[in-house]
């Protein structure tokens, strides 16, 4: 099943973020049903390793943060392949996600070893889209945004089917943050 761990924001939030993303003169934007942060990618994985690592993470004890949602900027340079609301930086989202990641490779995943981006993707591009002047605009008059900060609570493990709509997801299971 293909998979991932994920913080959503309560509705008000989402809602603003989809407003933006409705507002990109380019490509195709996130639903504010699907406006999440991706915590880790767990791509194709078998059921017993995800059930392994769901009971690991019920288990799993880590502290509540709040989060500021700040500005907006782009993957892919001239060609973007999408555009997405970034995180002000918060140490104790860091050390969640760097836990989460040693638990998924410890109950058998293979994560790919970068460095985490965190960010909220508000639309996405096809293959070989050039920017234009209009985009950089769109870009130029949201890199002062900001939300929160958000109160983080919980964090959750999703599925995600893709399709010509775009994917679905759904949330699978709900881990608290004390
Ligand atoms: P994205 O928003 O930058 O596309 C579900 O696909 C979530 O997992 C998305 O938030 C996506 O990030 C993230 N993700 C990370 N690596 C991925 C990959 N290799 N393929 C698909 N999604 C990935």
């Amino acid at each position: 099943m293909r998979s991932f761990l994920a913080i959503t924001f309560p509705n008000r939030v989402a809602e603003r973020l989809a407003e933006i993303a409705a507002a990109c003169p380019m490509g195709r934007a996130v639903p504010e049903e699907n406006i999440h942060l991706t915590l880790a990618f767990l791509g194709e994985a078998p059921e017993a390793i995800l059930d392994e690592l769901d009971e690991t993470l019920a288990a799993m004890r880590a502290d509540a943060f709040p989060l500021t949602i700040s500005g907006v900027n782009t993957f892919g340079g001239a060609n973007p392949r999408a555009v997405w609301a970034g995180i002000a930086p918060e140490p104790r989202l860091a050390a969640l996600v760097k836990r989460i990641e040693g638990h998924a490779r410890r109950a058998g995943l293979e994560l790919p070893h970068r460095r985490f981006v965190p960010h909220i993707t508000l639309a996405r591009f096809r293959n070989g889209t050039e920017e234009t002047s209009e985009f950089r605009r769109y870009v130029g008059a949201h890199v002062g945004l900001s939300i929160g900060p958000v109160d983080i609570r919980s964090f959750g493990l999703f599925s995600s089917q893709l399709g010509a709509g775009g994917p679905q997801y759904e949330e699978l299971a709900r881990y608290p943050l004390a």
